[in-house]
């Protein structure tokens, strides 16, 4: 990856995940349709990669039922990555009949919070993984891991670098093309993030380590400029900042997309997006489900457009 500005990575790869990790933690039902209206939009703007469906039980995560509905109606840009979470190989045969582009499988460096999200522990999480992993080569998909709790956890508390390290180490052996370090709960800090970072980077390959942060303490930004310091080139983030995660109580959402995309274009940082159409996107997922839009970038710029309809005496 090439230095851009202060030895910044010169471009970054963001991964859309509203359409999940956002939307699955909303309490209303959200309808298939407004799902696929919403990949198409961040499509459109330009996002390489979306997170647009979890092939996980109804029972554990009722609004991402209707994963193949959306996987089956939304636009195909060939330029975009379409993935899917899919935590066993009963996931996997749902993802890869649907389309996806990507597998995601997800662990987690907290044996309480592996127990408490997909019910099972770290060890034979890994045994769920392998027959997926094979699969996805065999079928020529994209593979992705997402360790959670990297910087800590909702039930135990700190989370020990070395466990995120090993937990990378377990999911390279898997021949994972990206892995995530997850902050779950958004409790990390920049120095904290970096060390994580460091050690990831001694277990996987600097340009397939990717950074997922919520903003529950609004440390996301600061830690993703922390990471960039660490030569991390793809991050995660989530439109309008909708999200959190059922089973990390008051877990706010994925950082918001808009934010992003206005500190790495600062920066001087391509990521090939367009921020109006992520705007409008954030408004349009905002009103559609009756949330109010957790992008600040989102909610200037949109008050901006609205200031100057009235200058020029259009309203
Ligand atoms: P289990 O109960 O141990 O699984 O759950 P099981 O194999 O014993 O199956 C039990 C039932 O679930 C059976 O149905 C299966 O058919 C069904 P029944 O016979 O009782 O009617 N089932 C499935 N149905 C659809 N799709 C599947 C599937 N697998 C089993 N793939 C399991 C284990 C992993 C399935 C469950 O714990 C689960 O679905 N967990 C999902 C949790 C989840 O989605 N969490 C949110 C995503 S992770 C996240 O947000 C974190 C991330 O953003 C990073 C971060 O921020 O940290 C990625
Ligand atoms: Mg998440």
């Amino acid at each position: 990856m090439a230095s851009g500005l202060h030895g910044l990575p010169a471009r970054v790869r963001l991964v859309e995940v509203g359409p999940r990790d956002g939307l699955q933690n909303e309490p209303q039902y959200v309808p298939a349709n407004v799902k696929v209206e919403l990949v198409n939009r961040l499509s459109r703007a330009g996002f390489a990669n979306i997170e647009s469906a979890s092939f996980v039980s109804p029972r554990w995560v009722p609004q991402m039922a209707d994963g193949a509905a959306v996987m089956r109606d939304i636009e195909r840009r060939p330029a975009t990555v379409y993935s899917a979470l899919t935590p066993n190989m009963q996931g996997f045969e749902a993802a890869l009949q649907a389309g996806a582009g990507e597998v995601v499988i997800f662990g987690a460096a907290s044996e309480a919070f592996s127990q408490r999200n997909i019910n099972c522990s770290i060890e034979e999480s890994i045994q769920r993984f392998l027959p997926v992993s094979k699969a996805a080569k065999a079928s020529g998909l994209r593979l992705r891991a997402s360790v959670s709790c990297a910087m800590g956890c909702p039930i135990q508390g700190d989370v020990p670098v070395r466990a995120v390290s090993d937990v990378v180490a377990r999911f390279a052996d898997l021949g994972c093309d990206e892995i995530d370090i997850a902050d779950t709960i958004g409790v990390g800090t920049p120095r904290h993030v970096q060390a994580v970072m460091e050690a990831a980077t001694k277990a996987f390959r600097l340009e397939g380590i990717a950074g997922h942060f919520h903003d529950t303490y609004g440390q996301a930004l600061a830690n993703i400029l922390a990471s960039l310091e660490a030569g991390i080139g793809i991050f995660h983030s989530s439109v309008a900042g909708l999200g959190g995660c059922p089973y990390a109580k008051g877990a706010t959402g994925n950082v918001a997309s808009e934010d992003v995309l206005y500190m790495l274009h600062g920066l001087g940082i391509e990521t090939g997006i367009d921020l109006d159409r992520v705007v409008d996107a954030g408004a349009y997922i905002s009103e559609a489900i009756g949330r109010e839009n957790a992008s600040r970038v989102g909610r200037a710029l949109l008050t901006r457009r609205g200031d100057s309809l009235d200058t020029v005496g259009c309203r």
